[in-house]
């Protein structure tokens, strides 16, 4: 991996040409008191380093003679380690991750203008760390205070993301092969659910045992946290309580997803509890299922990204006319989004080391066109929740679709030819 990581930071540094580029590692968060959750490092961070440590800075500066890639690191601390774990050091910075040089996190202050009294601009993401942005800025300024005297200098800061998550949209081969065993523990985890599932079993007992099975082949836990939700909760987007008992005519509404490597898996499958479908149940589901496999379809080469969302809006509002949820003209329903109390979310997302992945969806009027090498979700679903209301103008909710939450979710990678569905190990 480490080769893979040094091409990545070249292309990175192709682009910047005489800019030098900042990353800071993610700040821990406190869980309570003086306990704080499992480090997960910023994935721009380690899409470039592969470097898994809090407290630390990484610097590209393609136009540096032999110090193009920096690392600023914890150094090793053998009592500190023996408290909170392995610390690579300045050493193991460079020989471990390949870093030109590297020093401790203390002479950040003293070193870090070097890298950047040369750099025409500053390529930073502002707004994640506020301490760490006052640093920069800092630098930034006593930098632009010299500048009359020198005539060289960082003149602006801007945004790394548009290039390199351009770059983190196109996954590789190797970023692949993560993808599909993220993919894999996660079809595992629902076949195991959807034998589990039966009247009386309450919602996080097949929590459990998904997120045990995550663990258990390798991976890095729940991708995030995970919605077992039966019966009415199916119709709350992000239920997490996940502590009812299962009902005999209950639909049973999984979304979670296993991450491994650190890239996401992202499955939702929706089923009843006793094995079989009221009628009513039956038509959402088929219409739901309906607008996946034809968004699904649109998955391809050259389309439109928006085509996808278009195409599961239409076969929707398409069978909700059939069943007189909404009347009217389809071409103004979908225009003026008279849909939204039964379908308030897109239809899908890009998929990587974010389970909300970076990449841009949309340049203004033109949507993104699909290239082989993107992994998205297609997720179209059905809410009718107990205190939806229709909009003005459209009927009353007839009560026997009270109560029903539908959402079926695939993974689904752009290839050269079409697609290929990476989670197509689940029955729907
Ligand atoms: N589970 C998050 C999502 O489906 O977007
Ligand atoms: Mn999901
Ligand atoms: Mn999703």
């Amino acid at each position: 991996m480490q080769a893979e990581h040094r091409q990545r930071r070249e292309k990175l540094m192709a682009k910047i040409g005489n800019g030098t580029a900042i990353f800071r590692s993610a700040p821990m968060a406190v869980m309570h008191n003086d306990v704080e959750y499992a480090f997960r490092q910023d994935s721009d961070f380690f899409y470039l380093t592969g470097f898994n440590e809090p407290s630390a800075v990484a610097v590209l500066a393609p136009h540096h003679d032999e110090h193009k890639f920096v690392l600023f690191v914890q150094p090793k601390e053998p009592e500190k380690e023996v408290w909170t774990g392995y610390r690579a050091g300045v050493e193991g910075a460079k020989e471990l991750y390949g870093a030109d040089e590297a020093f401790p996190m203390s002479e950040l202050d003293e070193k870090l203008p070097k890298y950047l009294e040369k750099a025409d601009r500053i390529y930073y993401h502002l707004g994640r760390d506020k301490a760490f942005n006052d640093t920069v800025l800092k630098h930034w300024q006593q930098l632009m205070r010299t500048y009359p005297k020198r005539g060289i200098g960082p003149t602006a800061i801007e945004d790394t993301g548009p290039i390199l998550h351009a770059m983190r949209l196109i996954k590789s081969e190797a970023e692949l092969e993560l993808m599909r065993k993220a993919a894999a523990i996660s079809v595992e985890a629902h076949l195991l659910a959807q034998e589990m599932a039966k009247p009386g079993v309450f919602e996080y007992e097949i929590q459990a045992e998904m997120e045990r099975l995550f663990r258990l082949r390798g991976g890095n836990g729940p991708a995030y946290p995970s919605i077992v939700a039966s019966g009415p909760n199916a119709c709350i987007l992000h239920y997490i309580e996940n502590n009812r008992q299962l009902q005999e005519n209950d639909l049973l509404l999984i979304d979670a997803g296993g991450a491994y490597g650190y890239y996401n898996g992202d499955i939702t499958r929706t089923f009843p509890v006793s094995g079989n479908f009221t009628p009513e149940q039956k038509v959402i589901y088929d219409l739901v299922l309906t607008a996946q496999l034809k968004a699904i379809e649109q998955v391809q080469p050259g389309n439109e990204w928006s085509k996808i969302h278009e195409t599961a809006v239409r076969v929707l509002v398409e069978g909700l006319m059939d069943l007189k949820i909404l009347v009217g003209d389809i071409e103004e329903i979908i225009k003026e989004e008279k849909y939204k109390p039964y379908y308030m979310h897109r239809t899908g997302h890009w998929l990587g080391l974010d389970v909300h992945d970076v990449g841009v969806y949309q340049f203004g009027e033109q949507s993104q066109i699909l290239q082989a090498g993107q992994v998205l979700t297609v997720e179209p679903g059905l809410y009718f929740g107990g205190n939806i209301k229709p909009v003005e103008g459209q009927p009353e909710l007839d009560e026997r679709w009270r109560g029903i939450g539908i959402r079926i979710e695939d993974d689904v990678l752009v290839t050269n030819s079409g697609h290929e569905i990476l989670t197509a190990g689940v029955p729907k």
